[in-house]
Parts: C-alpha cells; structure tokens; sequence
C-alpha cells in the first residue's frame, strides 16, 4: 500500500475526525505489514488517531466502539457517515443521533440500529414487529449464501459465526471457518441445539419474510435478490452496512462498482452488433411440475437489464415464455444466438443437448451451436457444486455485467480475458474449484475483492492484430484502484 493513501486527518475544529472504520478494519496482517513501510507517517498521526471524544469517553462516533457515557442532551452525531439510497428501489435509511431506521421497504419492515451503549428510542415510537439491533454488530447468522458473500465483501467475516445450507456456501474462507469450527452449519435436525444456535447470535440475516420460532427479535429479512436491477442489487452492501457502521466504506464500494459497470456498459453498447440472447432452463418432469417436462425463457428483470447493458438484445420468447412442448421450444430459440442455460442439473454439452432435445445434426440449424455460444452459471463452484453465482454475482454487479459482455461482445474486453461465473460449455470451459484451500488470508477482517478487472483502464484487443491495442478513454473510472486503495486504509 502506498503511503499517500493514508487518510489525512480531518479537520478538527473542535469536532471529532469523521473516519468511520478503526484503523484495524483490514486486519492486524494489513496493518502491521503497513506500518512497517510507514513508520514516519503513523508517529506524525498519532495525535489523530486518538479521537478526542474517545477521550471524553464517548467512544467512537460512528465506530465500532461501544458509547460509555452516553448523554443524549450532549446531541452528539453518532453516525457522520450516512448511506445515500441511489439504485436499490427495495430499502431505505433514515439517521437520528444515535440510531438509525433501516426499512425494507418490500416487507414494510423496519430495524431500529441504535449505537451500543446508548438508549434505544422508546418501541411505542415504532409499528409493532419493528427489531431494535445495537449496533455494531459482532455476532450474526446468515440463512442465505447470498448474505455471506455481501458481509464479506464489507470485511465483516469474523461476524458469521452461523450459516445455513452450509454445503453450499462458495466462499473459500467460510469454508475453512466451518472446517475449523469457528463458524457452525445451522443444525437442522437437533431443535434444542438449533435453538442454542440462534440464542448465541445477535441477528440473523434471513430471506424474505418468513421467521422462525424464537427469532421474532433478531430476524433481519433482506431482499437483495428482489431489487430489479444489478445495480440494486449490488447497493444492498449498503444495506447490509448499517448493521456494522461501515457506511462509508460501502459507499465507496457501491460507487466503484457502479462507475466500473457503467464503463463495461459504454464499452459494450459502442458495438454496432446485438446479439440475441436467451437465459434458458429445462425442468425435468416431477411431482413438482405435474410431471410434464417444461423448457423457460426467463423474464426476470435483473438478467434482462445485463443483456441490454452487455449490448445485446434480450429474447424471452415471442408469445409465451414457458413451453411443455420440445418442438415448440426449440422452434422459439433457433435464431438465439447466445444462450445462458440455467437447467439445474447437468454439466456439459451432452447433457445439454439431452435436456434440450438436441442432436449432433442440429448443428448448423441453431445459432448458439454454430456459433459454440451455450454459456452456464456454474463457473464457479464449491464443492458441492454451490454456485457462487447466486453470492458473488449479486453484490459484484460490475464482474457479472464483465462477463456477460464476454459472452455478448469479448471484442470489447482484454484478449482472453478469463470468466468467473459464465463458462461456455460449447467450448469445453472448466468450472473452477473454489474450496477451502483457496481462502487466501487467515484474517477475517480482510474484505473480499471485487471479481471484474477495471474497466477504464484495461487494454482491449479488437481482434485487428497487434495495432488495436487500447484503453478505453475519458471514463470517470481512472479512480477505481485508488477508491479501493483508499477504502483499504479507510
Ligand atoms: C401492537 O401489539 C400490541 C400487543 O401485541 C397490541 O395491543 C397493539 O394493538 C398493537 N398495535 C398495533 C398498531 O398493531
Ligand atoms: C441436542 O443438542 C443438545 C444441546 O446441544 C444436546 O444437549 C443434546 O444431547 C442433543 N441431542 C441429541 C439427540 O443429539
Ligand atoms: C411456533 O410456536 C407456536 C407456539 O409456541 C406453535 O403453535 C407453532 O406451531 C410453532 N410453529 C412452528 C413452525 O414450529
Ligand atoms: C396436470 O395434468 C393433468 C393431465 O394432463 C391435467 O388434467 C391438469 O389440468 C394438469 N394440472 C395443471 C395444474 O397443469
Ligand atoms: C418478456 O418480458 C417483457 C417484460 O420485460 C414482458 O412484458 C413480456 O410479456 C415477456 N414476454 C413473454 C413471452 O413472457
């Protein structure tokens, strides 16, 4: 890390410094490893680094320190960095002094975050079901994978001590934490020990809306995979950031993946050429589906938005988007010139084409097969074969749109450029293993990457021999490495 991203100390004027995060957010191997080449730097801040109203013993505003003496008549601004709402349509946020209202809007259901050690406002001020959470949180447990992939995007892992579907979580360090028992799998057998389990958590970031017996005060329904577009969906960091007070490093997230996904954008809608493409599934005939096999062109709003943005034409079918009949399905997606197979099961081209009603003969009478463009989500995976598509694609909003325009326009990418979550099986792409021996830091505070390389300053190869090689110019991206490099020290 370079020593000029240290934080210039605010301005102090009697009011206290307005970093959010302790200096210890990314971990004592960061830091230490830091200090080293800075020795200077830190002895000259020092007076800084000691916040006055710590002194006062106040605690941190903002921080992850409890608040010892709190006062309300002292109107102190517990929360100086405040989360603005942009792209997400599914969650709002509202700051008093020293607590937060946290509302997700598509269950109406609102988390009172108030400062630890200060007083909760009075629940008679609140509707009735309303979770009143001190916060920072330090203890949570996550009912989704989804979740997982959001709390360690913000550097909050040494939080999980609980996931469920454990099996299929991708994350290569909560792998290793369950493997070295300092995260436990949800038990779904042992009711008494399920119950300790939730007993031993301060929240419990749940899907949706459904609560489980004994968690009515702590169960924290999120709706990341509802909000309609990726930027939405990537803003939930946001969200998931009031719990921790790390408002302002989800901020600086949520702004680079934005600026980052718009540059993707720009990059892949300059191409003159839309192919069509088709996010496609078969479902095998079971009790499920009145066992009738049925083929589906999804609709859904957040794939459509990444087919447009990757500068292609989304295709859901021309009548119906569900068919019973294989003739019919494929006489719907013959000129797709791109499809995206999110059939559950199955692996590779034969299995495609078997699910598909496919022949070696049909070749050259569907696009995507001349073509070699049969694209699948399982990239990614632990294991057990869960998908990281379902964690890290929904947060990384800029890394998913990458590799959808690989897919759509890889003219407008570096030359073989490599994929994270969409492997062409028509060319034989390999799922990468994530499993525990891919966790790379034993720290738990290290935040985990961003997946998309940036945008604004990669080197595309237009295919036109070694003349064409070029940086995409004039994108207010330039800051990218920098906003990460300051959100590391932030
Ligand atoms: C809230 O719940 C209490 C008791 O459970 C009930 O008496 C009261 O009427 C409820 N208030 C509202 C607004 O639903
Ligand atoms: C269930 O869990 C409880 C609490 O951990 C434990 O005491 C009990 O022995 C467990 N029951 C069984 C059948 O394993
Ligand atoms: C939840 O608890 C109530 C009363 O304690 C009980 O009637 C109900 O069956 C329980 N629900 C589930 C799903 O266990
Ligand atoms: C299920 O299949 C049966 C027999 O083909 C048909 O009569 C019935 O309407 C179907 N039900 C649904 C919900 O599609
Ligand atoms: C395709 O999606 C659009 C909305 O994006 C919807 O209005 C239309 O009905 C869909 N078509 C089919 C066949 O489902």
């Amino acid at each position: 890390m370079a020593v000029q991203s240290f934080p210039i100390p605010p301005s102090t004027s009697g009011k206290a410094p307005r970093w959010t995060q302790p200096v210890s957010f990314y971990g004592q191997s960061v830091f230490s490893k830091y200090y080293a080449q800075s020795i200077c730097v830190f002895l000259l801040l020092i007076p800084f680094l000691i916040s006055p109203v710590a002194a006062q013993g106040q605690g941190a505003i903002g921080g992850q320190d409890c608040v010892t003496n709190y006062n309300p008549a002292d109107n102190v601004d517990y929360f100086p960095s405040k989360i603005t709402v942009d792209n997400a349509a599914l969650f709002k946020v509202r700051y008093a002094n020293n607590y937060k209202v946290v509302t997700n809007t598509a269950g109406k259901k609102d988390f009172v975050l108030y400062q630890c050690g200060t007083t909760a406002p009075p629940a008679s001020e609140f509707a009735n079901g309303t979770i009143f959470v001190p916060v920072p949180v330090k203890m949570a447990a996550s009912l989704t994978t989804t979740s997982v992939a959001f709390i360690e995007m913000l550097g909050r892992r040494s939080a999980l001590k609980v996931v469920d579907t454990e099996g299929l979580v991708s994350s290569p360090c909560v792998q290793l934490g369950l493997e070295k028992g300092e995260i436990v799998g949800l038990e779904d057998n042992n009711k008494t020990l399920r119950a300790e389990q939730f007993k031993a958590v301060e929240i419990v970031f749940g899907s949706g809306f459904s609560v489980e017996n004994g968690t009515e005060s702590k169960t924290v329904g999120t709706s990341e995979v509802s909000d309609p577009g990726p930027l939405n969906r990537a803003e939930w960091l946001e969200f998931y950031s009031t719990f921790f007070n790390l408002e302002e490093s989800a901020q600086k997230l949520t702004a680079s993946i934005n600026n980052n996904y718009n540059c993707f954008k720009s990059a892949a809608n300059a191409k003159a050429t839309k192919p069509l493409v088709a996010w496609s599934s078969y479902v095998a005939p079971s009790s499920y589906n009145n066992n009738t096999a049925t083929w589906t062109l999804s609709p859904a709003e957040y794939k459509k938005i990444l087919t447009v943005d990757a500068g292609a034409t989304f295709y859901n079918g021309t009548t119906k988007g569900t068919f019973t009949n294989s003739a019919e399905f494929l006489a719907a997606i013959k000129d797709v010139d791109i499809i995206i197979d999110e059939t559950f099961s199955g692996s590779d081209m034969t299995a495609f084409y078997a699910s598909y009603g496919l022949t070696n003969a049909d070749t050259a009478n569907y696009k995507f097969l001349a073509n070699k463009a049969v694209f699948r989500q399982d990239g990614l995976v632990n294991p057990n074969d869960g998908r990281d598509w379902f964690g890290g694609a929904v947060a990384m909003a800029d890394a998913a749109l990458q590799d959808i325009v690989r897919a759509t326009h890889p003219e407008a990418l570096p030359k073989d450029i490599k994929y994270n979550w969409l492997r062409n099986i028509a060319m034989d792409e390999p799922k990468q293993l994530l499993n525990s021996a891919n966790c790379p830091a034993t720290d738990s505070s290290t935040p985990v990457p961003d997946r998309a390389i940036t945008c604004s300053t990669m080197k595309v190869d237009e295919g036109k021999g070694n003349a064409a090689n070029k940086a995409i110019a004039g994108s207010a991206l330039t800051a990218f490495v920098g906003l990460l490099a300051s959100a590391l020290v932030f």
